[in-house]
């Protein structure tokens, strides 16, 4: 039995899916032809999609179904609903904290469920984009240009260990699949303080003076940028792992500073709305590497999507 013309986004009620599910809609609006004037089908999957955000226009475009991935198997009965041609994987226990308080559901969630996944791609000729992350680095830190693919991994957490064992088993059930390694995530989630400027924008809401990292560096990419880039590769041959991540290393303060900066807020008041802190002057949920840097330079010269830097992924988040 073959696949059907749909696409499959996982996770679509966390921050980056709904974003995915987005991009894949505007990719099958620009295939639409007078046969087949919708275009290919979009199918999100969340275990309570109804709270998710919908950034299409309709609003109701992309067909949400409510799964819950987290037991042995599920993946398979999911994926045989639908009989997808192309799945973006994005569904995670992506928070650090979470892992290292269940590391047991953090290995469901982060190498068993993408293990599944690849495991009924493979079976079915079906494209695999598995989405992994930046933090299967920290052990050391980044060499000036960033971690390129060729870097060896050295995660410093549950998070990153789980997601790193993820990447490895997805490769091996189906080594046509493409692993994307995204970095730090900013951008529009729908009001929910999500992601790295929606929580510093939040934080200020309320009053609160966010502490803000000096010595922790990232390569971080707006939301939607990074959405576009999945669907892209999604649509490509590309195999293996892939480093997707902004041009700018930046400190979490500068980074921060640059959310405030964006919303109008001059730099001498943006400065007192923070507090510039060291990793060691806060307790964390999970370890905190310093610097996982990616050098996302040959996916530059794979994507027509533009990798923006934060100047200008703040405008597009705030347009
Ligand atoms: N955010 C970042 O800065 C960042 C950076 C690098 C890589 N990534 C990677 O990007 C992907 C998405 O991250 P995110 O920030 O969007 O995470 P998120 O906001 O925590 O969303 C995780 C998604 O996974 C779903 N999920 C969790 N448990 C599930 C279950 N049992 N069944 C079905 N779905 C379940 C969640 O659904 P519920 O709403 O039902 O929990 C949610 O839709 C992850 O693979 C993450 O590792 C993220």
């Amino acid at each position: 039995m073959g696949t059907n013309a749909c696409t499959v986004i996982t996770g679509v009620s966390g921050f980056l899916g709904p974003h995915v599910a987005a991009a894949a809609f505007t990719r099958a609006q620009a295939e639409a032809t007078m046969a087949d004037p919708l275009g290919t089908p979009v199918i999100g999957l969340a275990r309570e999609p109804a709270g998710a955000p919908r950034f299409t226009s309709p609003r109701d475009a992309v067909q949400m179904e409510a799964v819950d991935l987290g037991g042995d198997g599920t993946a398979r009965v999911a994926l045989e609903r639908f009989r997808p041609a192309v799945v973006v994987h994005c569904a995670a226990l992506a928070r650090g904290g979470d892992c290292e308080r269940d590391p047991v559901l953090a290995q469901r969630m982060n190498v068993e469920l993408p293990g599944e996944v690849a495991e009924w791609c493979a079976e079915n000729g079906a494209r695999l984009v598995h989405v992994s992350t930046d933090l299967v680095f920290g052990a050391r830190d980044a060499p000036r240009r960033g971690f390129d693919e060729g870097a060896e991994a050295g995660p410093v957490s549950v998070y990153g260990r789980t997601k790193r064992e993820g990447e490895e088993l997805v490769l091996e059930r189906h080594p046509e699949a493409l692993v994307v390694r995204l970095p730090l995530l900013y951008g529009n989630s729908g009001g929910r303080g999500l992601g790295a400027s929606d929580s510093v924008l939040e934080a200020v809401d309320r009053d609160e003076v966010p502490k803000l990292f000096v010595d922790e560096w990232r390569t971080p990419l707006e939301v939607g940028c990074a959405a576009a880039a999945l669907i892209e590769l999604a649509h490509l041959e590309q195999r293996g792992v892939l480093h997707v991540a902004g041009p700018d290393r930046v400190s979490r303060l500068e980074l921060g500073m640059a959310v405030l900066e964006a919303m109008g807020i001059a730099e001498s008041d943006a400065a007192a709305m923070v507090h510039a802190a060291c990793q060691s002057d806060v307790a964390a949920a999970a370890p905190r590497p310093c610097d996982v840097s990616l050098d996302a330079g040959r996916a530059r010269a794979l994507l027509r999507t533009e990798l923006l830097g934060v100047a200008q992924g703040m405008r597009a988040a705030t347009r």
